[in-house]
């Protein structure tokens, strides 16, 4: 085994902007969607940001930087078990590892939903998603309901757990994640291990998706005859 050290390249600038992104969206959404009234039209667009955002983010777990991409993350049964036994390997300490993992995933689905539901969500008063017309009203009711209550709970609660799980990490186990996607840089771990690539064409490949995103979230609003942003 290699034993040199390095600082190694793991979130890439692209993955960096996707989360801090996602964390000012996501708190903005919660206050405006507490405050309503007018706040309501940033809720809206906030919202289409995110669905833009999301779409970004499953492109790149396919093809952005190696310790993104899901099929480096996330786990198959063998590994978690040996991560659950304490036999991971030093990878497993690197990226997301195997438990986080699964947080993360947990995370996409539970706001892809928040924003899903949002498109047919109707409060009756002066604010309705942009979807409301192309569903019976059964279904509108039934999405209000869940974007109003459990789905809100939901992620508030997956939310709370991701910021426990990293003061966890911190405090007890000794282990700060945060400064790497600050950064995007590990430090000491082994010299053999592959870095995620950073440069410009993969950051220019990132602006292309982010923007077939916004492409795909604009033409969802105008589905309901709405202009979004
Ligand atoms: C609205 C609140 C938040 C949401 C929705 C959120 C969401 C996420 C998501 C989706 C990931 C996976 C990143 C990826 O692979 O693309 C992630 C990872 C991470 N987040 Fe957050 N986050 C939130 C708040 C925070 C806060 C407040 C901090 C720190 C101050 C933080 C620090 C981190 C770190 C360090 C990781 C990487 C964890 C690891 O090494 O496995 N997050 N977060």
């Amino acid at each position: 085994m290699n034993s040199t050290l390095t600082r190694l390249r793991v979130w890439d600038l692209p993955t960096r902007l996707f989360h801090w992104l996602l964390v000012v969206s996501i708190v903005a959404l919660i206050v405006t969607g507490k405050v309503g009234g007018d706040a309501m039209d940033w809720h809206l667009r906030l919202g289409q940001g995110v669905l833009a955002l999301l779409v970004f983010r499953v492109l790149w777990g396919v093809v952005g930087g190696y310790w993104s991409r899901f099929c480096t993350f996330v786990p198959g049964p063998q590994r978690l078990l040996a991560y659950l036994r304490g036999q991971g390997s030093e990878r497993d300490h690197v990226g997301h590892n195997p438990l986080g993992a699964f947080s993360v995933l947990g995370m996409l689905l539970i706001i892809g939903l928040q924003v899903g539901s949002g498109l047919f969500t109707d409060d009756e008063i002066f604010y309705a998603g942009p979807l409301i017309d192309l569903v019976t009203s059964d279904t509108v009711a039934l999405a209000t309901n869940w974007h109003k209550t459990w789905g809100q709970w939901l992620l508030l609660g997956v939310i709370a757990l991701h910021i426990l799980a990293l003061l966890f990490y911190g405090l007890v186990k000794k282990k700060k994640l945060i400064p790497a996607m600050l950064h995007g840089d590990r430090v000491g771990v082994s010299a053999d291990l592959p870095a995620s690539r950073d440069g410009w064409a993969q950051r220019l490949l990132a602006l292309v998706l982010l923007a077939a995103g916004a492409g795909l979230a604009c033409w969802v609003w105008s589905l309901g005859g709405g202009t979004g942003f």
